[in-house]
């Protein structure tokens, strides 16, 4: 799908568990919106938490981390970037404070069932958390707070990537964020 952006620049933020599918629908629609010549920057857990491996993974660590990569989100959405966000972000307190940080905030949620992320186990960690060898896993042994209100909701056990991405686009244009060419 051709589009253009319609002068406001926006956060989508994925949220899900590990396995969930966000990393994946965050590449297609960065690569999606560069395609249409809109810029755009990714923020994601894993390529953060590389450069920064002293994070950590406590419910206020995380809440932390959460924080900082909203506010740097918000900076940019602030300087004309489009910002694709993809972490776990599995507490309400931090997403509330990203979404009242950033003008205009777009939440995924990503449902896609522990049963499924569990199964497709792409790092090996759910192994590894189920023998305690990771502790506060998220799904196995730390909580995750299902969104109350996300923008959008896509489960990628029943959905494929281009379905999602159609969804993703379709609530872009409603919200008035891109439009079609
Ligand atoms: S968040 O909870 O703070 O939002 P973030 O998205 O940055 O998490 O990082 C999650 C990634 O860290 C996972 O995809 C996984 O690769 C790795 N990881 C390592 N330990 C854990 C853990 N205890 N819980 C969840 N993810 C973990």
């Amino acid at each position: 799908m051709k589009t253009m952006m319609c002068n406001t620049p926006f956060v989508i933020w994925f949220t899900g568990l590990s396995g969930s599918g966000k990393s994946t629908l965050a590449d297609r629609l960065s690569e999606k919106l560069k395609e249409s010549g809109l810029k755009c920057e990714q923020l994601d857990g894993d390529l953060v938490r590389n450069v920064f491996p002293e994070t950590g993974f406590s419910r206020n660590e995380r809440n932390a981390h959460i924080k900082r990569m909203g506010f740097l989100a918000s900076i940019l959405e602030r300087n004309g970037i489009i910002v694709i966000a993809s972490f776990i972000s599995p507490y309400e307190e931090s997403r509330t404070f990203v979404r009242n940080q950033c003008r205009n905030f777009v939440e995924v949620y990503i449902s896609t069932p522990l049963k499924v992320c569990e199964k497709r186990d792409v790092k090996g960690l759910y192994k590894k958390a189920r023998k305690g060898e990771i502790e506060f896993f998220t799904g196995v042994d730390d909580l995750y707070e299902v969104p109350v209100l996300p923008e959008i909701t896509i489960d990628t056990a029943s959905e494929s990537v281009e379905k999602s991405l159609e969804q993703i686009f379709n609530k872009l244009i409603s919200l008035n964020l891109v439009k079609k060419r």
